[in-house]
């Protein structure tokens, strides 16, 4: 299946702007904000996200008139509009009416009024009520000349995602009976003999609430999956709500930094184009990394079209437990890098920061200090350089490495009563994507079922939960001469979380050349070594008692509880390579190890100076290279081509300044990586 044909809202070169709420503020300080915006290159804002209370005063009565002014006002100026529908914050009146579309909790709270958070997902009146809004705000403004772009509701899972309301535990049979048919289908996808379980009733099925111990671990998972689809269809009613009125393109925020509660891959079939809000992790030393993973993973679920950043911040934001603030240059490292990663719209929480309500330390474009303040004056900086970018817009990320993502994985091995808390997902796609970060080789993100031919090189990391149809997707791609690295943990159970018959990763053996017959983890804090060839190299968490059918062993455990056993191998199969690692390698492990991956692949890390991010987007007629500087010293780039910044020619190298940033027009080489099907996101 292709992806829906993506749409771009109608703006020239890199969007820039941010969230507007100028309902926070007196009508006097609009024209300043237009002015200002102005003055920035602020050319897109997204307005009306929080507003349904002001649109709607009370049930079916609508007062449009200050959102006719202010969209009067912001084309007058030349400034385009993203248009919220307000739908993630229901007002006082709604639940007042509708006491029972409130959200109850796992635990059973009832959730009041007060912050915001949309109500239960599967509430018949909540659902009329998103339609009959959206249905009058693409009636009254579908043909306004200001709005380019719909923005349905604001991130779908936060801070609403599971429902334990009556309504949802409702609709939730409903999706069971629509998904397994019978009782009897039910019972043995969740293995419901154990613990004595079984179902003889349908109305005897729960929701997954807080129970005694640990629940049924399928069940759970369905209800991740129940979650999502209940999500989305509230996604497509109020989109097909807009489409009936409106031609701009629609979309909606995703998280791909914070929260897995949505499957983005399925979300980006619905939307026209793909957005993305992204906030570094305080507590992250390299939050760099943690940004760039976010960036790909956006591009990948939008199949390798431009995506527009949403949200990110200029500077601290408010709600970690410590909003750690960004120094100089940090913001346009950020933005850029966001850009070099795909993006074609650079966008900000928020135009100006709020005098009250709970984000009043959160940083903005124009923050409470004014513009007499070093983030106006690097806003409006980075206004300016955007603007002298606008022909890479169009362009295309080129990577031909591709990790696995998947989040029902995710859903399913993040769960209790796992064999130990060390191993997550997440920290596993991390530890090998660090390794590519560092070794500039750009990567995309793909499921395990899509077609990877074009890709040199495939990583599972720690992928739990593998269908047989999709393992069999991988051996298949090993087969015909692609080069698989599987971590530990991967193809233990099937889409109903149970064990795959024959026995863990046992699916993957064609393509590995090896099973696990037990797992090893470690006690915390526990390390141990491997020898690998004439040397040795550390590992923590996990080992496995691998069991060698077809591989060569690579490397052994020096100790632990494997002593002996096999860590690394590597697998000849068809035309192509699979090793497998059944631990966690420390930094120099990973290196050494992709390194030999590289090798099997013919994959190209290119040489340039630690510290220096350089990512590649390809244009019809040019190649741009985009180079961020990490470092507190200068960084050298060899290249040939133009220094877009700057408009300097560049012959051979190119000095980027300490913590700088350059953007180079160059050639695009003879032998080209990333020589792949445009699309790769069936
Ligand atoms: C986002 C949200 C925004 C704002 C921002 C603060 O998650 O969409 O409305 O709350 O966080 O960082």
């Amino acid at each position: 299946m292709n992806p829906a044909p993506r749409m771009w809202p109608d703006i020239s070169g890199i969007a820039y702007g941010g969230d507007y709420t100028p309902e926070q503020w007196p009508r006097e300080v609009w024209d300043e904000d237009v002015r200002l915006m102005q003055e920035a290159g602020v050319d897109l804002v997204t307005v009306g996200i929080f507003s349904w209370a002001l649109l709607e005063t009370s049930e079916g009565v609508f007062d449009f008139g200050w959102l006719d002014d202010l969209l009067d006002l912001l084309h007058a100026n030349g400034i385009r509009v993203d248009l919220g529908t307000p739908t993630a914050s229901p007002p006082a009146w709604f639940f007042a009416r509708h006491p029972d579309a409130r959200v109850i909790d796992r635990d059973g709270t009832v959730m009041g009024f007060g912050a915001r958070g949309m109500a239960s997902h599967s509430s018949p009146a909540y659902r009329a009520a998103i339609v009959r809004i959206a249905t009058e705000l693409a009636r009254r403004y579908g043909d306004h000349p200001a709005v380019v772009l719909w923005h349905v509701h604001n991130e779908y899972g936060v801070p609403v995602g599971e429902d334990y309301s009556e309504q949802s535990v409702q609709a939730w049979r409903g999706w069971l009976r629509e998904r397994y048919g019978t009782l009897d289908a039910l019972n043995a996808a969740w293995g419901t003999a154990f613990w004595g379980q079984h179902y003889g009733e349908w109305d005897h099925v729960g929701a997954p609430a807080a129970a005694p111990s640990v629940v049924n671990p399928a069940q759970r998972l369905d209800f991740h999956r129940f979650t999502d689809h209940q999500l989305l269809q509230c996604f497509i009613a109020e989109r097909d709500a807009i489409r009936a009125h409106a031609g701009q393109p629609i979309t909606t925020n995703f998280m791909a930094n914070q929260s897995w509660t949505t499957d983005m891959w399925a979300w980006a079939r619905e939307v026209d184009v793909v957005a993305d809000d992204h906030y570094l992790w305080a507590a992250d030393p390299e939050g760099e990394i943690g940004l760039a993973i976010a960036a790909d993973l956006t591009r990948s679920v939008g199949g390798g079209a431009p995506w527009i950043l949403m949200e990110h911040s200029t500077s601290a934001v408010n709600w970690q437990p410590r909003n750690v603030a960004k120094r100089p240059g940090e913001m346009a490292r950020n933005s850029l890098t966001h850009v070099a990663r795909g993006a074609d719209a650079v966008l900000f929480f928020q135009w100006r920061a709020s005098r009250s309500g709970a984000e009043k330390f959160h940083s903005a474009m124009l923050p409470h200090a004014g513009t007499s303040s070093r983030v106006w004056r690097e806003v409006v900086d980075l206004g300016g350089k955007l603007d002298r970018l606008d022909e890479i817009t169009g362009s295309r990320v080129v990577a031909d490495v591709a990790i696995l993502w998947d989040f029902e994985s995710f859903w399913a091995q993040d769960l209790e009563w796992r064999p130990s808390v060390d191993v997550t997902h997440a920290a596993q796609i991390r530890c090998f994507y660090e390794q590519l970060w560092r070794d500039n080789v750009t990567v995309d993100f793909a499921l395990p079922g899509h077609d990877l031919s074009g890709y040199r090189l495939v990583i599972a990391p720690a992928q739990y939960l593998l269908s047989t149809a999709d393992a069999d997707n991988l051996n298949r791609y090993v087969e015909s001469g692609g080069t698989l690295v599987v971590s530990f943990f991967s193809a233990i159970v099937d889409e109903n979380d149970a064990v795959h018959e024959g026995g863990f990763a046992a699916p993957l053996e064609p393509a590995l050349g090896v099973r696990v017959e037990e797992f090893l983890p470690l006690r915390e804090g526990d390390s141990a070594r491997l020898t690998w060839g004439g040397s040795e190299v550390s590992s923590r968490a996990w080992q496995e008692d691998v069991v060698v059918t077809t591989a060569e062993v690579i490397a052994r455990y020096a100790d632990g509880p494997g002593e002996g056993g096999a860590a690394i191998t590597r697998n000849r199969h068809g035309a192509g390579t699979g090793w497998y690692v059944s631990t966690r390698l420390e930094a120099d492990g990973v290196r050494a190890l992709l390194a030999e991956a590289y090798r099997d692949a013919g994959v190209e890390a290119p040489d340039h100076p630690a510290g220096l991010e350089v990512v590649r987007r390809r244009g019809a007629d040019a190649d741009y290279l985009i180079a961020i500087n990490h470092r507190d010293t200068s960084a050298r780039l060899a290249a040939d081509g133009v220094e877009l910044l700057s408009g300097a020619t560049v012959d051979g190298e190119h000095d980027v300044e300490a913590g700088g940033i350059a953007v180079l027009r160059t050639a695009t080489p003879s032998v080209q990586g990333g020589d792949r099907p445009a699309d790769v996101n069936p």
